[in-house]
């Protein structure tokens, strides 16, 4: 694999927002891309200190969901000078997934109109519990016709992202295409940045590396969701998928044990799910 030179790209007129580096978009082949830039101002060539991994956790987490095969946006990696007299940057680029027709509503935009049980007007659309966001799911007028498929890429994201330990999949790193007549569906999967800890430098891993306790922490303590539970707190991304599933598996078994007696079998699912739950 070769990076690809976009010294050449012209920039075009689509902006984006997003704390994650400097982006803009560039025509790169008659098609719109996005170049994201990593925070850092170290050059390609010195990768060495300051150097944050952000362009290739894009890529990586990118080319991750995509070998699950769930949507996501397509991605190269290559580099740029940010502006005149600057050295080459590492950048990845995603191809923007939206026609001139079309724009992305964020979930946040979603959730922002959202009333929720008794007229409650719940957090902002920014906010980030799980319980709002979930009823969000289930009751928004946006998602008529293709709830399924909001649901399951919902959870499919909550597992992908626990495995990328990916942190940041909040309200505005997920949504939907529309355009002003009509809701067309799921956008592919954006924003895959903060997987694998791009905030640390080479340096960092390296350090990491030798030393079983840290490694420990960075796979099981520090996977947190970016949703948070009605006291707070940021929940554990695998216990809640586990809570998620022990619900699925209780409605699903006790419409099934209506018909059949197997209560032993329904015993020891919820004792199977349960001890996951505490690995
Ligand atoms: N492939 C894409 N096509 C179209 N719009 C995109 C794409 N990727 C991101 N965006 C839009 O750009 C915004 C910022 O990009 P994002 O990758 O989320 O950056 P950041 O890492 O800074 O949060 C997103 O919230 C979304 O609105
Ligand atoms: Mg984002």
């Amino acid at each position: 694999m070769s990076l690809i030179d976009f010294n050449s790209a012209t920039i075009n007129t689509r902006r984006y927002s997003g704390n994650g580096g400097n982006k803009y978009g560039v025509n790169f082949n008659d098609e719109n891309w996005i170049l994201k830039f990593p925070k850092s101002t170290q050059d390609l060539n010195n990768p060495k200190a300051s150097y944050a991994t952000s362009p290739l956790s894009e890529y990586l987490g990118s080319k991750i969901y995509e070998s699950f095969g769930i949507p996501v946006h397509e991605v190269k990696l290559g580099f740029r000078k940010p502006g005149p007299g600057t050295r080459n940057k590492l950048v990845v680029a995603c191809k923007d997934f939206l026609d001139s027709e079309q724009r992305l509503i964020e979930f946040k935009n979603t959730k922002n109109a959202q009333f929720f049980e008794g007229g409650n007007a719940g957090t902002s659309g920014a906010g980030t519990r799980l319980d709002e966001v979930l009823e969000t799911i289930e009751r928004s007028l946006d998602f008529i016709g293709f709830r399924e498929d909001v649901r399951t890429r919902f959870w499919d994201m909550f597992v992908v992202d626990y495995v990328l330990g990916n942190n940041d999949r909040n309200n505005t790193n997920w949504g939907i295409i529309a355009t002003d007549k009509q809701i067309l569906g799921l956008s592919p999967v954006y924003d895959n940045g903060n997987s694998f800890f791009d905030k640390r430098n080479i340096d960092q891993f390296e350090t990491r590396l030798p030393d079983e306790l840290l490694l420990k922490e960075d796979a099981y303590e520090t996977l947190v969701s970016a949703y948070v539970d009605d006291s707070g707190n940021h929940i554990i991304l695998l216990k809640s998928f586990l809570q998620w599933l022990i619900r699925v598996v209780m409605k699903l078994s006790s419409d099934l044990f209506q018909i059949f007696e197997w209560q032993k079998l329904r015993k020891y699912l919820m004792k199977f799910l349960l001890l996951k739950m505490k690995y």
